[in-house]
């Protein structure tokens, strides 16, 4: 047995008790667990060298990936670039933005018109013609990894399009493949599973079931009609599903993300969202990476509260995602900016700060989904907020109707059953940016300036987070909001489209001119980055915690690692402020001016921010 079968071995006798006993647990099937394991054997021959290289470097150093330098970006392959050569000639760009992982929004196969954004997979095994070819993203890892540019991609496992093979066997009549899906002759059953599943879209595609009036049949369609979900009961989806997963870790991909996973098991009588074979199937997906692409990270989307969250993690022992989404802090953010108070933010944040240190968040202010007001309104409720009214405050707040605001945006999803609506904008567009130039205000005028502190202040404050950051491609030079997706019937339902707008390289072009929107938000979120990539007090694992300030509208952030601290103040508000902190242990220092500071009543001028670093008195470092 050469050196690499020997790795190999070690790691699948390490893992053999705990998956066999999982899945024959589960699915009691001998034989497809055996298939399973020589498809993983498979799959591990056809790694190449440098993949494997990495695994073994990444396993010795399990932690790689919680240092302060990593910052993410993501965005859709045609709006950055065109296609995956056109990425892979932007490289320098993302050098450029200090940002080591990329996230490349969904690129397989898929029916224009039916895509949801390319979360409706036709082929796992093949890259949208119009993006490239899997010898492509094969050559675009290669160059991102010459770099140390981790690439992040999509795995779509809850569903698969009605144009992928097994839907379309399914639809012929082909019972192994009807298996495949959840099929239903009338709406009895289906109609049992509504009474207690909720709606992903409830007004662009309501209900969870399909009438399929050639099949006479209705399919589970959770989230689109043409997404049908898929039954993870039967053994050959799990299978298959992870042999397309082990086939794409395969062409150079360091971190999944495992979409829409709170889905992906269902049973009558339930939410169908979070059962606990979710986490089987997690905690399988974890082990078969161990095993055969150990340098992979997991990704999971849970778009749920923090209490349903966390569990994703797994345990020490048995740890399910390595990183997940911190989307209540992101939709509390955004309620902290509407109301210029701070108090449920602090709330949310401790939360977070007092997790085991080893659970890493993904921290960011937008993505390319809708902002759904996940909040804490039993908190909010103790002062009389009410949900429904909130969630229509901010909604209104956010299209620039209610409130001192200068946002612009779009509902998402507005249910006039729930009144649940939820909201779409890009980030320069919710500060203000988009308001102060469509009303001609040049450089300088208050309101456009006022506007950029807001978006910077932002960034500052995600940067302080605990967690890794991720940018969303755009927000790097005040992308606005895009209202072109109106013009185009496949996407003018969805209104998401309004934040998924192509790059501005005439804007880029600018990113040294400071004299312009794109130049002074690079610039100034360059001396960001670079700071944090910097000093190991951003590093994932820092202790992280939040001070009273005493002002409601100022957030105070510190953050501690080994001998070093740091206070993050942000205002929230367009007023200038004083946070009443009063920290006694030494002379700090505004890292953003170098300017020499008390860290005791601190005046923070309208949507500033100060990163105020201790000197270190031992070291001579005193000012
Ligand atoms: C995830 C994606 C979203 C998509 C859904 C269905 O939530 O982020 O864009 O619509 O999954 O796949």
């Amino acid at each position: 047995m050469d050196n690499n079968w020997k790795v190999f071995e070690e790691r699948f006798c390490r893992h053999l008790d705990e998956l066999k006993w999982l899945y024959i647990e589960l699915y009691g099937n001998e034989a497809m667990f055996d298939e399973l394991c020589d498809s993983m054997r498979r799959f591990y021959e056809e790694r190449n060298e440098e993949l494997k290289i990495s695994d073994l470097e990444r396993e010795a150093q399990p932690d790689w990936y919680k240092k302060n330098d990593m910052l993410g970006m993501m965005f859709y392959i045609d709006n950055f670039a065109g296609n995956m050569k056109g990425v892979r000639g932007k490289l320098d760009y993302l050098e450029k933005c200090n940002v080591n992982y990329i996230h490349l929004m969904p690129f397989l196969d898929t029916v224009e018109g039916r895509s949801d954004g390319g979360y409706a997979v036709a082929d796992f095994r093949k890259v949208q013609e119009k993006l490239g070819t899997m010898e492509d993203l094969e050559k675009l890892t290669a160059a991102c990894h010459e770099k140390q540019i981790n690439v992040c991609m999509d795995f779509v496992m809850n569903h698969t399009s009605e144009d992928h093979e097994w839907a379309k066997k399914a639809r012929q009549g082909d019972e192994a493949y009807k298996s495949r899906y959840f099929f239903f002759d009338d709406f009895t059953v289906p109609g049992i599973y509504e009474s207690t599943v909720p709606q992903v879209f409830p007004t662009t595609a309501p209900g969870n079931f399909t009438w399929l009036p050639d099949v006479g049949q209705y399919v589970m369609t959770t989230f689109y009609p043409y997404q049908w979900d898929l039954n993870y009961k039967n053994p050959r989806v799990f299978n298959e599903m992870m042999y397309n997963f082990l086939y794409l870790a395969n062409k150079g991909i360091d971190i999944m993300r495992i979409d829409a996973v709170p889905y992906i098991w269902k049973e009558l009588y339930t939410p169908c969202r979070n059962l606990p074979r979710v986490h089987t199937i997690v905690r399988m997906m974890r082990i078969i990476s161990e095993i055969v692409c150990p340098g992979i990270l997991l990704l999971g989307e849970v778009v749920m509260e923090p209490e349903k969250v966390v569990p994703y993690f797994g345990t020490v022992e048995k740890p399910e995602c390595h990183m997940l989404y911190n989307v209540t802090t992101m939709a509390t953010t955004w309620h902290t900016v509407a109301t210029r108070d701070v108090r449920l933010l602090k709330r949310q944040l401790d939360i977070v700060n007092g997790l085991p240190k080893a659970y890493v968040f993904l921290n960011y202010l937008r993505c390319h989904d809708d902002i759904g007001w996940g909040l804490d309104y039993g908190t909010l409720m103790q002062e009389g907020i009410g949900e429904v009214s909130h969630k229509q405050y901010l909604n209104d707040y956010f299209q620039g109707y209610a409130g001192a605001s200068n946002s612009r945006g779009e509902l998402y999803n507005n249910d006039p059953l729930t009144k649940d609506a939820r909201f779409c904008g890009t980030t320069a567009s919710m500060c203000g940016i988009e308001k102060a130039l469509s009303e001609g205000a040049q450089m300088g005028a208050p309101d456009l300036e006022q506007a950029i502190r807001m978006d910077v202040m932002l960034h500052a404050y995600m940067f302080m987070q605990s967690g890794i950051p991720v940018i969303y491609g755009g927000d790097e030079i005040g992308r606005l909001n895009d209202y072109s997706y109106k013009e185009n019937p496949n996407k003018a339902e969805d209104s998401r489209y309004i934040h998924r707008g192509a790059m501005d390289w005439k804007a880029v072009s600018q990113i040294d001119d400071e004299t312009t929107v794109a130049g002074k938000l690079f610039s100034q979120l360059d001396r960001l980055e670079k700071i944090r990539k910097n000093e190991k007090v951003f590093m994932a694992e820092a202790d992280t915690w939040t001070i009273e300030t005493w002002d409601q509208s100022v957030l105070c952030i510190g953050r501690y690692y080994e001998g070093e601290k740091i206070l993050g103040l942000f205002n929230f508000s367009e007023y200038d402020k004083t946070a009443w902190i009063n920290e006694t242990d030494g002379m700090y220092v505004d890292m953003i001016s170098d300017r020499p500071m008390k860290a005791s009543g601190v005046n923070i001028p309208a949507y500033g921010f100060y990163y105020l670093k201790k000197q270190d008195v031992l070291g001579g470092d005193q000012v």
